[in-house]
């Protein structure tokens, strides 16, 4: 078999043929004529904005909407910032709380942008381990935090993914959330609740309500985006927060607004199919990881182990056998096959026995040769 095509596995990107081309090419028309020459404005100079930086009004309702459709209550639409992608949401947060030598707390595996954006910031990163069913070990955190109290110390921040962990897939139980809520109001500490995947979900029964929901006392920062239910390159995010965080946040903004353009198009487009473009989206994306871990189980099975995951866009793979998971980059390579490897997602990089495979962008049928090459690739590498 030719070996020239590469197999990426790599990043968390959608179905492009989910990606609705036809419907947003119609709409635009539409939505660019509603407002025309106002776009000749910054966004904080009008109206649509409520001349603010909030962002386009049109898409803080759908932001509002889609959160009441899943956690039956709306998000007040003034307090939400539309930003450009969730990943600008991160960075003002923490341009606007953190400073270098902050502790922050996360889950021990996440998200490697957050973790990269909190070294930048030089931030001191606290690992909390977390469970691939379950989320992050709460009696864990409740030592901790007891340590860091006898020390004197506090924590600035609670950065977490509890919905479709990145990257072991884990949906926090409401029990923990709970638990996670009352630590971080005995300690005073906010907790940030990044939702990248929340709506990602191949199963209609509930989900635990999100931790934004369950707090009553405004302490909660919430973080959502449209990079995951469209794609990532319509660079669509938001922020959620109570005044006294919001306004400090926006005193730390300086882009002078995100592209009311984008925010028009998807806000036209998401008011009308929103839960129809849904629904299509994640079958399509369950579908995906359904070949994805049929073919590890064929070829793999031996010498791996995952929890399915019940929605995002990872499966998170542990090698149950002694492994040089650098022979294995190497080996994969070679293979023209490439994955994120475990200890990218680690606070401190450890190194670990397991790989993130991101399946939603490719082909059905290159899935599985794909997923053979890598299989073969681990074989090589086992010690
Ligand atoms: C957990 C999490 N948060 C935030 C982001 C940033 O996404 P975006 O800026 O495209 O919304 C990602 C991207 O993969 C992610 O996995």
């Amino acid at each position: 078999m030719s070996m020239e095509k590469t197999f990426y596995f790599t990043g968390g990107k959608t179905p492009p043929e989910t990606f609705p081309t036809d419907a947003l090419a119609l709409i635009s028309q539409k939505a660019i004529k509603k407002i025309g020459g106002a776009f000749a404005f910054y966004p904080r100079q009008h109206e649509y904005s409520s001349y603010s930086d909030l962002g386009y009004k049109g898409l803080r309702e759908v932001v509002s909407l889609r959160y009441k459709r899943r956690e039956g209550v709306a998000l007040p639409i003034d307090n939400i910032v539309v930003t450009s992608g969730s990943m600008q949401a991160i960075e003002l947060v923490g341009r606007a709380l953190l400073k270098p030598g902050d502790i922050i707390i996360t889950e021990e595996l996440t998200y490697y942008g957050s973790l990269e954006f909190f070294r930048y910031l030089k931030l001191n990163v606290i690992g909390i381990p977390v469970d691939d069913k379950r989320g992050m070990e709460i009696d864990i955190l409740e030592d901790t935090l007891k340590c860091f109290d006898r020390l004197n110390l506090k924590p600035k921040i609670i950065y977490t993914i509890p919905n479709h962990h990145n990257p072991t897939g884990a949906i926090m139980t409401e029990k923990r959330r709970k638990r996670l809520l009352d630590l971080a109001y005995s300690y005073n500490i906010p907790i940030f609740e990044d939702d990248c995947y929340g709506d990602i979900d191949f199963y209609k029964d509930r989900k635990p309500r999100s931790i934004n929901t369950l707090d009553d006392e405004g302490n909660v920062l919430f973080v959502g985006s449209f990079s995951k239910i469209l794609g990532p390159g319509i660079r669509l995010g938001y922020l959620y927060a109570k005044d006294n965080y919001l306004n400090t946040i926006l005193s730390h903004r300086w882009d002078l607004g995100t592209s009311v353009l984008a925010s028009i198009i998807v806000a036209e487009y998401l008011k009308e199919k929103m839960w129809d473009h849904l629904e299509k989206h994640i079958k399509v994306i369950k579908r995906k990881m359904d070949i994805t871990l049929k073919a590890l189980g064929e070829y793999a099975g031996e010498y791996t182990k995952c929890t399915p995951p019940r929605g995002g866009l990872f499966i998170w793979v542990k090698i149950t056998q002694n492994i040089d998971m650098e022979k294995l980059s190497l080996y994969a390579e070679r293979r023209n096959v490439k994955y994120d490897e475990g200890k990218l997602f680690h606070y401190r990089e450890r190194e670990l026995k397991a790989l993130r495979l991101s399946y939603a962008h490719i082909p059905d049928e290159e899935i599985p040769i794909g997923i053979k090459r890598l299989s073969e690739a681990i074989r090589e590498a086992i010690i």
